[in-house]
């Protein structure tokens, strides 16, 4: 198998010649520990042979020369090459496969045209054991408190984003103020809150949805009125509420219409 990588280096680096430095098609590739990465090119032309390594030590990752593809020793059974673009999947990533890989090939556009690049993989480790830990176990009116936020084992943390409960707030509801009969409606509530809030609909004073969306599939004048949402936050256990008054208007064939139908 290594003399293989050897002699494919050989015939491959044709001295002098200047290959072209392919961009791969996603660079850096990221992916979680567990996952497949896929570090995919598009070479110009038919492929004739590509061959991958891991940088810096060029540990032969993969090859292939129009024959079966060789995998590299360490990864039997974790590498796919796609023979038809030269593009390799390497399957449940460990955090030691982070790093640069570098491939190399040929493929036939006017010629035999040499090709190189470079892919980086970024493979992150998903964290589970987070904790906030209080300075003091019952906190006390008016004294300072100190809260730690602890990632128990060795992962490493990037970036940590503190949330409190809280909202809602600027509830606000986004939709028409008039429409003509029997066209579709749809009001939508926001607010910010945090947990996510729960919102309600009245209309005239009487519920009539639970959902962020309001739909009315074909308005009457009887849908002519004032509809309020209220967001409802369980957590901080506050509500706040928006109204909108809409408009059933008949046909659009002036702004008079609607007092005349
Ligand atoms: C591609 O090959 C050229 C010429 O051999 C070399 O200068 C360049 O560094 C190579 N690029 C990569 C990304 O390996
Ligand atoms: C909170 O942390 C700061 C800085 O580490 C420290 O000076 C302070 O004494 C701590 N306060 C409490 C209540 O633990
Ligand atoms: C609205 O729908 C009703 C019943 O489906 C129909 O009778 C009426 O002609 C429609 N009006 C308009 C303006 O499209
Ligand atoms: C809703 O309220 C509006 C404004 O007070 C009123 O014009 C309309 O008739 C009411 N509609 C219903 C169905 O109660
Ligand atoms: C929203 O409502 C569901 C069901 O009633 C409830 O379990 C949940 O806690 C509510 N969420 C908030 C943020 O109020």
């Amino acid at each position: 198998m290594g003399a293989h990588f050897i002699n494919w280096v050989i015939i491959s680096l044709c001295a002098g010649c200047l290959g072209l430095e392919l961009t791969p098609v996603t660079d850096p590739v990221i992916s979680e520990v567990g996952d497949n990465a896929m570090l995919e090119i598009k070479p110009p032309g038919v492929l004739g042979a590509v061959a991958w390594f891991f940088s810096p030590a060029a540990i032969p990752v993969v090859s292939w020369t129009e024959t079966n593809p060789v995998i590299g020793a360490g990864y039997e059974n974790r590498v796919t090459l796609n023979t038809a673009t030269g593009s390799m999947e390497l399957r449940s990533v460990h955090l030691s496969d982070a790093g640069v890989y570098t491939f190399q090939g040929n493929s036939f556009t006017s010629g035999r045209e040499p090709f190189n690049g470079s892919v980086t993989l970024e493979v992150y480790e998903p964290i589970t054991n987070v904790n906030v830990k209080p300075s003091l176990a019952q906190p006390i009116a008016n004294q300072a408190l100190n809260l730690t936020c602890e990632v128990l084992g060795s992962q490493t943390v990037s970036s940590r984003l503190w949330l409190k409960d809280d909202g809602p707030e600027q509830v606000s509801i986004t939709g028409p103020d008039q429409e003509v009969l029997n066209s579709s409606v749809t009001f939508t509530c926001s607010a910010k809150s945090l947990p996510p809030c729960n919102y309600t609909w009245y209309f005239n004073e009487t519920e009539t949805a639970q959902s962020s969306q309001y739909n009315i599939a074909s308005v009457s004048y009887a849908n002519s009125g004032s509809y309020t949402c209220v967001a409802w936050n369980s957590v901080t256990e506050r509500k706040s509420s928006a109204v909108k008054e809409f408009t059933v208007t008949g046909e659009f064939i002036g702004f008079v219409s609607k007092y005349f139908l």
